[in-house]
């Protein structure tokens, strides 16, 4: 099974749609509060477009995604979708954006080249905004064992481990068949970046930091960064 079916049948237990729109619209506050020179934007890590496509209204819009899987779901929606690295790709952007958990999906070595090629694609006077997780998110939000089901007896449990500022997340899904449950099953590892580490890789100025609370009321879960040439 890919990954998308995978996050398809998990999606209506743990309602992760809901949780992208609310960052979707944080993303877009911020974004429509800035001046543009142009109109060019890439969204890296684009997965299966969703984000791009709010963003296509008012931007010519390039999507890249390590997955060859999400970058066709994002074609099939019209955008114009690559599976390539960001070195390959020519254009240079008013606005670059990495929304919903992207960063985390890198590690340290990743991130510093990332952000340093960042730099070299965003045009003059462009943008680059992007959320990371949180400490807290880690530690409190996302961290330990969840359990969920439906009302058609599927059941699915999140066994995330937040150990040495890495978080291995093992999902489990067993689908309901009559008496038989079939079992799916898909790892991730995301790790935990400092607003520190970041202003320091990044050779870019920062012009506002968000506190978002997606899932948490008490302390921020993530940080929305955006950054200017
Ligand atoms: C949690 S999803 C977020 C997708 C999308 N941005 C959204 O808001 O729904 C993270 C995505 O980042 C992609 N990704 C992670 N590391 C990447 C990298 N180094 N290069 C390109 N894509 C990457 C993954 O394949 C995945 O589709």
């Amino acid at each position: 099974m890919t990954s998308l079916d995978f996050y398809s049948k998990i999606e209506p237990i743990i309602g992760m749609q809901e949780a992208c729109d609310e960052l979707y619209e944080i993303f877009l506050d911020e974004i429509y509060k800035l001046e543009f020179m142009g109109n060019d934007a890439l969204d890296f890590g684009s997965g299966s477009g969703n984000f791009a496509l709010k963003l296509k209204k008012d931007f010519n819009v390039i999507c890249i995604d390590k997955s060859s899987e999400m970058v066709k779901v994002a074609s099939s929606k019209g955008l114009d979708a690559r599976n390539t690295s960001l070195n390959e790709v020519n254009e240079t952007f008013d606005l670059i954006t990495a929304s919903f958990d992207v960063i985390n999906y890198m590690d340290k070595k990743e991130l510093k080249e990332f952000l340093k090629i960042i730099s070299e694609k965003l045009n003059d006077g462009g943008y680059f905004v992007f959320d990371i997780n949180t400490k807290f998110g880690f530690t409190d939000v996302a961290d330990g064992l969840l359990y969920e089901s439906d009302d058609k007896g599927n059941e699915l449990i999140i066994d995330a481990n937040f150990d040495n500022n890495i978080l291995e997340t093992t999902m489990i899904y067993f689908e309901k068949n009559g008496e038989i449950y079939k079992k799916f099953q898909q790892k991730i590892t995301q790790y935990y970046h400092s607003e520190d580490e970041i202003k320091k890789y990044l050779s870019l100025k920062l012009l506002n930091l968000v506190d978002v609370n997606l899932y948490s009321d008490t302390k921020p879960d993530k940080k929305l960064f955006v950054f200017t040439k």
